[in-house]
């Protein structure tokens, strides 16, 4: 990453995008001012909303769905090329659903960053994912969930955590009202992340 540009950023979604959408305004007007700036929006889905949100925000939207390229290298490809030419510093996953491509964590190893609607290392793993999250949280008694943002690597929610906040769960909680309460932390957390991502690489740098 360049010292003293603004880090360019690059959103991966599938969805809604809140979590995008909270990271385009810290970039305009909160935590990540000066400091970043989404330059690029990729979408696994071509319905998601968060593309029309991109587009709103006059933020590149591009969608690279997984079932129309003969193989995942392909796919990978052109998701890589498409990085690349934004030229991005951070790559950050807010809700995004495909499989990336191992081409990619390699070439932007420590880069790349996940949220996940829940505290790791406590319920993460395959097929962990929306509301499946929630319902084994209440299942098994806990009375505390929260998001984390983390590092991604090799395998599924397993890499360095980053930052993490707790919600309280109640005994009549539903899956959505947990669901509810955790999307009001990502929103905080991921931007927060981010900043200290971007200012642990600043202060780095400074030690050359
Ligand atoms: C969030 O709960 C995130 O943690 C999970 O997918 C959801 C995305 O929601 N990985 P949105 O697209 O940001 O609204």
């Amino acid at each position: 990453m360049s010292k003293y540009s603004r880090k360019s950023l690059a959103v991966l979604v599938s969805g809604y995008g809140s979590n995008m959408q909270s990271i385009v305004d810290s970039t305009k007007d909160g935590l990540l001012k000066g400091l970043a700036e989404v330059v690029l929006v990729v979408s696994s889905n071509s319905n998601a909303y968060a593309i029309e949100r991109a587009k709103n925000e006059h933020i590149k939207a591009i969608c690279v769905e997984s079932k129309k390229f003969k193989n995942e290298k392909k796919f990978t490809d052109v998701i890589l090329d498409e990085l690349q030419n934004a030229d991005v510093d951070l790559i950050c996953l807010a809700g995004y659903m495909s499989k990336i491509g191992v081409e990619i964590i390699r070439k932007y190893d420590g880069r790349i960053l996940n949220i996940h609607p829940a505290l790791l290392p406590k319920f993460g793993g395959k097929g962990m994912y929306g509301r499946y999250v929630h319902e084994a949280v209440i299942k098994s008694g806990d009375t505390k969930s929260g998001a984390t943002v983390h590092f991604v690597d090799e395998n599924y929610d397993t890499g360095r955590i980053i930052l993490q906040q707790e919600v309280n769960i109640f005994s009549n909680d539903s899956p959505r009202d947990v669901a509810k309460k955790v999307m009001i932390i990502e929103c905080k957390i991921y931007p927060k992340a981010i900043k200290k991502v971007i200012e642990e690489d600043l202060k780095k740098v400074h030690l050359f």
